[in-house]
């Protein structure tokens, strides 16, 4: 049997394939726009197991899945057996003998492993505590549209190390990228989780409109992600000073651009200002999790099509 291609991290796939993947969701886009019908996944499943919220990651798998012909099939923890104990191994046996692929939204990155490793199809990181790829690519996607070649240009982040950050650390290193990390201490990213060994694709600064100073994209995430909710309080006080806010967006490039995965907290980690400014690409930065989420779909149910 051929090995079964997964997307659980962004270092996944090579740079070659996120150009093929970025000019087929561009297509796709465009199609969709246009209401061309294209429905080259007609008699495929996708099973989508959320076992944290979500309001873009469903949306956008679900209405993308059906846009493209298939069907899809939604399960919690609280409504599935998952909630009841039954091992994460036996669902993906069970679960990848009825559909053509997976998306989960998790814990730990071991558990989307696991899940990998015993199923027959492929299985698609919806975020975990580790990484958000699908995020990402939707957020370089967003970038090339409006900015062009994202290579050779300076990403900052903004807040805390989390599995937005070291997703973009991972993206940095594959496709030629800088990105200017400024966490509160405690809070730091972690390149060898991420796998990051290239010490010219990130640097560290202490103080954050340091960390935006002649950036391209400046980008930011809540102060406390799903799971770490015990942490909010202590969270609020060690980021009170990571807000990106508009002295924050004049250190950087007159021409960047903001973006922030959603959901923002307004006046926490970004001012309104700059959320609802004309820097602000996040409207589009979400739809556009649809069109590359639907690319990828293809590319690993169909390969390199020519659709
Ligand atoms: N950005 C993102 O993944 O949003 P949801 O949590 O709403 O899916
Ligand atoms: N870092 C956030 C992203 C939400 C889309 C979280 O994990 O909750």
């Amino acid at each position: 049997m051929a090995t079964i291609r997964h997307y659980l991290q962004f270092s996944d796939f090579t740079a070659d394939e996120y150009a093929w993947l970025f000019r087929r969701a561009a297509d796709i886009k465009r199609k969709f726009k246009a209401y061309e019908r294209y429905h080259p996944l007609v008699d495929r499943t996708l099973a989508m197991i959320f076992e944290k919220a979500s309001t873009r990651t469903r949306v956008s798998f679900e209405a993308g899945m059906y846009q493209l012909g298939g069907s899809v099939v939604n399960l919690t923890t609280g409504d599935s057996q998952l909630g009841r104990a039954e091992p994460i191994e036996d669902t993906a046996r069970v679960i990848s003998r009825m559909v053509d692929l997976v998306m989960i939204r998790t814990f730990g990155q071991e558990r989307i492993q696991t899940f990998a490793t015993h199923s027959r199809v492929p299985v698609i990181n919806g975020l975990t505590n580790e990484f958000h790829p699908c995020q990402i690519l939707a957020d370089v996607f967003t970038y090339i549209e409006h900015r062009g070649s994202i290579a050779g240009k300076v990403v900052a982040w903004v807040g805390d190390g989390n599995n937005m950050a070291n997703t973009w650390l991972q993206a940095a290193q594959l496709l030629g990228f800088t990105v200017h990390v400024s966490t509160p201490s405690g809070y730091e990213v972690d390149p060898q989780l991420a796998g990051v060994t290239d010490r010219g694709c990130y640097k560290v600064f202490a103080d954050p409109a340091e960390a935006c100073r002649g950036a391209d994209l400046v980008t930011t995430d809540v102060w406390t992600s799903m799971g770490y909710e015990a942490e909010n309080e202590q969270r609020r006080q060690a980021f009170a000073d990571w807000c990106v806010d508009t002295d924050l967006m004049r250190a950087a490039r007159p021409d960047a651009l903001f973006m922030h995965c959603l959901p923002a907290h307004r006046g926490e980690e970004v001012a309104a200002e700059v959320i609802d400014g004309p820097q602000s690409v996040v409207w589009d930065e979400a739809e556009n999790r649809m069109h590359v989420q639907k690319a990828l779909m293809e590319y690993l149910l169909l390969g390199k099509v020519a659709g």
